[in-house]
């Protein structure tokens, strides 16, 4: 992790910010990076606990972030939460699709269930959230919406084909929205992060020094990954910063080569 205090930038004070899956892990680091640009943060979950921990944490640095407890995977949900983002201030400025699950499953196991259910909180709502998204931005001329994808696709990680099939449909995704908005100034991007040391992938993947150091010798920089990298990458992508970049994917992993 690096000290140099995050990047600021000016015009993401007083933005309306949607975070999907911002109670824990990336998302948290999310939540926290944008509010602490001034924006005004509205982030989903199904971790209500955390989420709400999360949003009185904030409380004691400012404005406190509004959070909503949501499945994303419940599309009418999903929407009724948005639809409040969209009614504060300006509306809705930036659509952050950060919200998934890698439960790992051996192949032979899926069932069509678990193929439904993984799909749905891997990708149905990256598109169903953009489709709602793009609705109000695209009649005020601007927005940015940013996927969530991953480098497993092409490592390829173990265990994850229906996840890693979810996360290369991503930049399908990413690409075609870009096509379809560019015209009405929406762009839309991806973030592929690499291996981020999170609470989760900590307790259940990276679980000893041992394997944190077979991952990060994969990499060129060989540092842990934490969520403010992959933080400081949405930030640059929800900022008019950006405003020449869309339809690309964004690696944060430190360099796998
Ligand atoms: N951590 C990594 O190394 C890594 C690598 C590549 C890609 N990613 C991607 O980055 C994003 C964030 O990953 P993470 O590691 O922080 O994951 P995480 O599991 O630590 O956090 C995901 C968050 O999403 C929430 N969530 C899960 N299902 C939900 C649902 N149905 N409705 C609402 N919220 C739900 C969880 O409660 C949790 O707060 C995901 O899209 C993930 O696929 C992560």
């Amino acid at each position: 992790m690096t000290d140099t205090p995050l990047a600021r930038y000016a015009d993401l004070v007083g933005r309306t910010v949607f975070v999907s899956g911002g109670a824990t892990g990336i998302g948290a680091d999310l939540v926290t990076a944008f509010h602490g640009q001034g924006a005004d943060v509205v982030f989903v979950d199904i971790d209500a606990e955390g989420g709400e921990a999360l949003r009185d944490r904030l409380a004691s640095q400012g404005d406190a972030p509004l959070f909503l407890p949501c499945d994303v995977t419940d599309t009418p949900a999903l929407r009724e939460a948005m639809a409040t983002a969209e009614g504060r201030g300006g509306g809705l400025d930036v659509l952050i699709n950060n919200a998934g699950n890698d439960t790992r499953m051996p192949l032979g196991d899926v069932t069509e269930g678990d193929w439904a259910r993984i799909l749905d909180v891997n990708l149905k709502h990256q598109f169903f959230a953009a489709q709602t998204a793009c609705g109000w931005m695209r009649a005020r001329g601007r927005g940015s919406i940013v996927n969530f994808g991953s480098v497993a696709p092409e490592i390829p990680v173990g265990n994850l084909a229906v996840y890693n099939a979810c996360k290369a449909a991503v930049r399908g995704l990413t690409r075609s929205i870009a096509k379809d908005m560019g015209g009405h100034g929406i762009r839309c991007n991806a973030i592929l992060p690499g291996a981020i040391l999170t609470p989760r992938q900590r307790a259940l993947w990276y679980t000893d020094q041992s394997a944190i150091d077979a991952m990060t010798a994969l990499q060129c920089l060989p540092r842990e990954l934490c969520g403010r990298d992959v933080a400081e990458m949405a930030l640059f992508l929800a900022s008019d910063v950006s405003a020449a970049c869309t339809a690309q994917d964004f690696i944060v992993d430190g360099g796998i080569v």
